[in-house]
């Protein structure tokens, strides 16, 4: 079912109302925040900078400096949980350096049934943990534990309604993020997404293309549209097709989205690629396996053949379109001829890039009780096998554009290379060539003269 409701506007006014007593305090206070997971998270954390910036307060790198740290943390893999724990746990010595130190955590893994509990017992110096559904509270938190000395802890069950008219302070203002729905549908059996997200909710087309202007309005060169699966947008159908060609149309230099469920991918979608010409040739479009047998054990609801249809009608459309996706490896019970089908579709896809994942049991998903003879030993190997495979045809990629023009966005300055920038051709290859931060922002001309593992090397054309 679609739900497009909204926050109501009088909470968001007593959220901003929360904001502007703390302004008026003069606190001065420091933040950090710290940012694990997915681009949903980097999102949801502009728009916690955004709150806090509002309170007049300051951000900084630096966990020492701050007054405030907040962890938006990922569950998707254990090794993500188990990151943020530990980060978690070193800021106990420097809250004893300084007491006044406000810890929150927030995101994902603090959606999780009971860890939000759990965080308040265990760990009595952190002061605030909530959930993604009630992160857009964030203000009135910030008062209570600063003004009214609480701990808050405080994590809704449900998914929430859309917050609009949030501030955000964005990390580039080259490239922006901008989400088009929250939360899956799917429920992908070795996915916890479903849970800590919530069901699918989309935000109404003009809200986005209200956010999408401001954007251009402000200089951003690039947007990518944010969704667990953009292709069910408002329900599914032609609507996000629909939503792409309206964005297209705002004046905005390069457009992207991410991510395409292969189940949804719709026609129509696909002869966007050689239609809309701001709509950058590249799209992540996750396999998950290659291997009919697992797909249906994953719920992925297409079988290999059928995906390997969808990129072969990509490359019709756009034959120049760059291809990324994830895979699992070591899926409960994964065979070594299932594990060996995985390989056969990597040949045959041809990826640009792959990111590759050992299978992590997540508590509560359907995969987690599924039976599992494979070792660790040997799912170690067959990641290494698949990686060394993808990272063959990552090269021979890469040394297919040497020597050619490509238009390059900058995006910032090395910062290991210096006198060095970087930016991605249309395609999504990473491109670093000699220049200096004035280009930054800029579209530039650029011949690709070499390859690195993962991206190129080039030069200005017609400086
Ligand atoms: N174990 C390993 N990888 C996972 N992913 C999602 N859940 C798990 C899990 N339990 C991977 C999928 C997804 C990406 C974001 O993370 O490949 O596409
Ligand atoms: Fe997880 Fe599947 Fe939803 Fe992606 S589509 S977030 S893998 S449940």
């Amino acid at each position: 079912m679609i739900k497009d409701t909204h926050v109501p506007a009088e909470e968001m006014q007593r959220q901003y109302a929360y904001a502007q007593m703390l302004q008026k305090q003069g606190l001065g206070l420091k933040y950090c925040i710290v940012t694990l997971g997915c681009q949903m998270n980097v999102r949801d954390s502009e728009t916690m900078s955004g709150w806090l910036s509002g309170m007049g307060f300051t951000q900084t790198a630096a966990r020492e400096d701050a007054d405030i740290i907040l962890y938006n943390t990922c569950c998707v893999r254990e090794n993500a949980e188990n990151k943020a724990l530990g980060n978690v746990i070193w800021l106990k010595e420097l809250k004893k350096l300084k007491p006044s130190l406000v810890i929150g955590i927030c995101g994902c893994m603090v959606q999780q049934a009971g860890v939000g509990e759990e965080l308040k017992q265990r760990y009595p110096f952190i002061d605030l943990a909530f959930g993604t559904h009630n992160a857009y509270r964030l203000p009135e938190y910030i008062y209570r534990i600063l003004v009214e000395r609480q701990r808050v802890f405080e994590v809704w069950n449900t998914d929430g309604e859309i917050p609009e008219g949030m501030p955000a302070k964005r990390q580039s203002g080259i490239n922006a993020f901008v989400n088009i729905m929250y939360g899956c549908n799917n429920f992908c059996t070795y996915c916890i997404v479903p849970y800590v997200r919530g069901r699918e909710r989309s935000r109404a087309q003009e809200d986005v293309l209200d956010e999408c202007k401001e954007l251009v309005m402000g200089g951003t060169k690039e947007i990518m549209l944010l969704g667990q699966n953009v292709n069910s947008y408002m329900g599914g159908g032609s609507a996000f097709a629909e939503l792409l060609e309206q964005v297209s149309r705002l004046g905005i230099q390069r457009l992207r989205f991410m991510t395409s469920h292969p189940k949804d991918i719709s026609d129509e979608l696909i002869h966007c690629f050689g239609r809309i010409l701001n709509l950058m040739p590249q799209l992540h479009l996750p396999v998950q396996s290659g291997s009919n047998e697992v797909l249906k054990r994953m719920n992925r609801h297409y079988t290999r053949e059928k995906y390997l249809e969808t990129v072969q009608k990509l490359r019709e459309v756009c034959p120049d379109i760059g291809l990324t996706t994830d895979i699992i490896v070591g899926f409960p019970g994964e065979t070594l001829s299932q594990f060996e089908e995985t390989l056969s579709l990597v040949e045959q896809a041809q990826y640009d890039a792959a990111y590759t994942f050992i299978y992590s049991p997540r508590q509560g998903t359907p995969a987690a009780s599924y039976e599992d003879g494979v070792t660790m030993e040997e799912k170690t190997r067959r990641i290494e096998q698949l990686i060394a495979l993808q990272q063959s045809i990552t090269s021979k990629k890469l040394a297919a554009q040497l020597g050619k023009a490509e238009k390059v966005l900058i995006e910032s300055a090395s910062t290991r290379d210096e006198g060095f920038v970087g930016g991605k051709t249309p395609r999504g290859f990473m491109v670093n060539l000699p220049g200096g931060a004035e280009l930054i922002g800029k579209t530039v001309d650029v011949r690709i003269t070499g390859q690195g593992k993962n991206t190129l090397k080039g030069e200005m054309v017609n400086k």
